[in-house]
């Protein structure tokens, strides 16, 4: 009989056979393996902020870019240029602490813990105390198929995923897969993917934790968060490095702080761009456009934005006006000026390929279009017929449109819209070899794809900018990352259906987590006719997205809002009134926007992001609008609907009904009334109504402030609205702030060498039953009662108010109550 130090040291000796069994095995495997790991780290340099390492089958770097952001890169070759079209946030110098061991290297910040393992590499990142954030999924890593290269991380309990930009579906992502090419999408189904845009950052949510990653890499990218597995999250892209941001903070607001640190804020816009928008494919000629400008001033519908679209060139050549349909462009526009609108024009990127017109040559003398590698000029064919394509991507392209920009300039147009740009062309299919150059480093359409409208409306926007000497407003239907930096994004061609509707709030808020704040929809529909409560109901939410254009497609009926009778155009008055007396809100929430990335149209999983409730298809159409309201959009065919009030309290807007957080809530729905809701604690600056941002309001801003249990600020800021002034100090900044435990509302000094518009404020308190003994400094003051109504002409009494007007003084105002 064997003693039982023989047996154990058999069982050892079984163990080693085993271990090395699966090694040979896992070897084998990797040899004869048509997918190429990153392997095993080799050698390790260790920088003041970063690593460096040689892999079996790779070379890499960790970056601390930020104490809250890490960046990492793979590729199969020596890392090469580090060049991006998306990120202009620079590393930051961050106090950084490396030490490595022969199996680990740890990588430590104020806010992160990086551990990347040896044997074979992978990385993991966690809290400074030691809660596991994210971590690669450590059997599949980083890999290369072929020449796609892809990152595994490992799906955590419970995860759930947000983001993406322009992605159709849910707001929780989890459980599918998206891809990212740039495309065309006409009438798109609801599920469809991908749609226009590329933005590959998302955040991921487990544990009461949250997490950003950003992939830059614009090759087609592919991104699975536990599509037909449960194993792994995984994003990659089909050629170029493995080159990831990870963005760790508390608050998923402050994720997307940091990631528009990387990829840059929207400038401010011009505050006409935020008004209401009248398009249509297409008014033409000059008498059209003057009559939807009339009737709109006649109907009392407030507006500012008048769109042409491509009727108003000349048999669709760009830079060219059709002289029968307008004879005197700058007229026409000077004259719509005086009514106090604004002219936008689409433009596509294709030049007709025809002898003798000024632009293509001047672009064919110049060498500024796309070519095959034998020299020839790409040739695609859209609206004007064959075009030629400029290269966006590189210096002389942008130059020469810029140049171009010019002809808009001395026409009077004050907005550009850029069509079209994903790019494409009749047939969808531009062939892969036709040459770009990448900004020096030439490269094929499967690179540049994803960034031609990027750099298109970088093109616009700087032109523009140049030559209209105001703050532009550039408009885009394509483009990547970092496309806030210049330009609006619209959600192209949509439907006239309800399902569109509620797919387009998603597809905004979506865009709103990915950096990009200045977003629109086709209200109403493009394509397709909308039923009358379905238009009625679309233009009420029309006025609480950030941009508002109603605009439909050649072969569907008018859709001015006076075209579905009066009742539709009384709701319509109604809700663009309101937009234009929120206009002081409006403004201060697009220039927060332009401080922290955050967005005007805010998913609820910004502020509520540990909430599961949120994600839940019943409520994932509810958003914020800045910070104080909560919309609730539903079907246009419900009479009743089940809201979620989050955590807080809420007032309805229209009754100042004081609603309890943290329930689910049926609400009877009607279309004529958007339901809203107020959150206790919000501060509100409106104005009197104007039928334009060209006109004066009158001199009292009215500030509205709304009972609640947490103490809140608002930061109130003012400018001239079109200039570029703001930036050497023409403003009026200061921050209003409610503090319920004080009893106090104090505005603060007023910041900036601008003087408010308004020489009055009045308070109006909502939810202060009891707001008795109210001082102004030191002296009492009496409050009146009264009613209030956001909405004319509706038979609801109102919200009962509390009211008091005083100076506007530029110092400080302290009121307690
Ligand atoms: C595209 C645009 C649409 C425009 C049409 C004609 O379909 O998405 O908005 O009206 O082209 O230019």
């Amino acid at each position: 009989m064997a003693t039982a130090v023989e047996i154990m040291k058999s069982m050892r000796f079984t163990k080693i056979i085993f271990a090395l069994a699966f090694l040979f095995n896992r070897a084998t495997v990797m040899a004869q393996s048509p997918v190429l790991p990153v392997g095993d780290l080799e050698k390790v340099t260790i920088g003041e902020q970063d690593i460096v390492f040689k892999t079996t089958n790779a070379y890499g770097k960790v970056m601390v870019y930020s104490p809250s952001i890490i960046r990492v890169r793979l590729d199969k070759q020596e890392l090469g240029r580090d060049f991006s079209y998306a990120v202009v946030g620079g590393v930051k110098k961050t106090t950084t602490n490396i030490i490595q061991d022969s199996q680990t290297v740890t990588i430590k910040t104020d806010s992160l813990r990086v551990i990347v393992t040896k044997q074979p590499y992978s990385v993991a990142f966690y809290t400074p105390d030691g809660q596991l954030i994210s971590e690669d999924e450590k059997g599949l890593t980083t890999s290369w198929t072929g020449q796609t290269v892809t990152t595994y991380k490992k799906m955590q309990d419970g995860e759930h995923f947000i983001g993406l930009g322009e992605k159709t579906g849910n707001l929780d992502r989890k459980g599918n897969g998206y891809t990212n090419w740039n495309s065309d999408t006409y009438a798109y189904s609801i599920s469809q993917d991908p749609i226009y845009s590329t933005i590959p950052f998302y955040i991921g949510i487990h544990h009461n934790l949250n997490y950003g990653i950003f992939l830059d890499n614009t090759y087609q990218s592919d991104f699975n968060f536990g599509a037909s597995n449960n194993r792994f999250s995984s994003f990659g892209a089909r050629g170029g490095e493995m080159n990831y941001y990870f963005i760790y903070h508390k608050r998923a607001a402050d994720i997307i702080t940091s990631y528009t640190y990387l990829t840059g804020r929207m400038p401010l816009p011009p505050l006409w761009s935020l008004g209401y928008q009248q398009n249509r494919y297409s008014y033409y000629p000059e008498a059209e456009v003057m009559r939807i400008a009339h009737t709109l001033r006649e109907n009392h519908i407030p507006a500012d934005g008048i769109t042409l679209d491509i009727h108003y060139m000349d048999r669709y050549q760009l830079f060219t006006w059709n002289k029968e349909r307008f004879p005197n462009p700058a007229g026409m526009n000077a004259e719509l000026q005086k009514l106090g609108f604004r002219t936008t024009v689409i433009v596509d990127p294709g030049i007709k390929v025809e002898k003798g017109a000024p632009a293509y040559e001047d672009g064919l003398s110049k060498d500024v279009y796309i070519k095959y590698p034998d020299g020839q000029p790409y040739t695609g064919e859209v609206w004007p017929g064959w075009c030629n394509f400029p290269d966006f991507t590189s210096i002389r392209g942008r130059d020469w449109w810029h140049k171009q920009v010019d002809f808009f300039a001395r026409s009077g147009v004050s907005g550009i819209w850029n069509d079209m740009n994903e790019f494409s062309t009749w047939g969808q299919k531009a062939p892969d070899n036709i040459l770009f150059n990448y900004d020096g480093k030439p490269t094929t359409h499967l690179e540049a794809h994803n960034v031609f409208g990027l750099e298109m409306v970088r093109s616009s926007y700087e032109g523009a900018r140049e030559h209209l000497k105001e703050r532009p407003f550039i408009l885009s239907r394509s483009g990547y990352a970092g496309l806030q930096r210049y330009s609006a994004i619209w959600t192209g061609d949509n439907r006239a259906e309800d399902s569109h509707m509620l797919q387009g709030v998603r597809l905004m808020t979506s865009l709103g987590l990915s950096g990009v704040s200045f977003s629109g929809m086709d209200v109403g529909g493009f394509t397709g006719t909308p039923s009358t409560a379905l238009y009625t109901k679309w233009i009420t939410l029309g006025a609480f997205i950030p941009y508002f254009r109603n605009h439909s497609a050649s072969d569907s009926r008018p859709s001015e809002p006076w075209t579905f009778g009066k009742d539709v155009l009384q709701v319509a008055q109604n809700y663009i009134s309101l937009r234009y007396k929120l206009m002081p809100y409006l403004y201060s929430a697009f220039y927060e926007s332009t401080q922290n990335g955050l967005p005007v149209m805010r998913s609820l999983a910004i502020d509520y992001t540990f909430d599961p409730r949120i994600m839940w298809a019943d409520f994932q159409n509810q958003y914020q609008f800045g910070d104080a309201f909560l919309i609730a959009p539903f079907e246009s065919n419900k009479d009743f609907g089940k809201v979620y009030l989050p955590e807080g309290t809420w007032y309805d807007l229209y009754t100042g009904t004081k609603e309890a957080g943290k329930q689910e809530k049926i609400i009877p729905l009607s279309n004529d009334k958007l339901p809203v809701f107020v959150k206790g604690g919000s501060i509100i600056p409106m104005q009197s109504l104007v039928q334009s941002t060209a006109e004066q309001p009158t001199d009292t801003l009215a500030v509205h402030i709304y009972n609640g249990d947490t103490s809140n600020s608002f930061t109130y800021y003012e400018d001239d609205g079109k200039s570029f002034d703001y930036q050497n100090g023409e403003f009026y900044k200061r921050s209003i702030t409610f503090n319920p435990k004080k009893r106090s509302v104090i505005f603060t000094a007023a910041e900036g060498k601008r003087a408010s518009h308004f020489n009055h404020i009045i308070l109006i308190l909502h939810g202060f039953d009891r707001a008795t003994g109210f001082r102004l400094g030191s002296s009492r003051v009496q409050l009146s009662d009264r009613q209030f109504n956001y909405i004319g002409g509706g038979e609801t009494p109102g919200c009962q108010v509390k009211s008091v007007t005083i100076k506007n003084d530029s110092g400080t105002i302290q009121l307690n109550y």
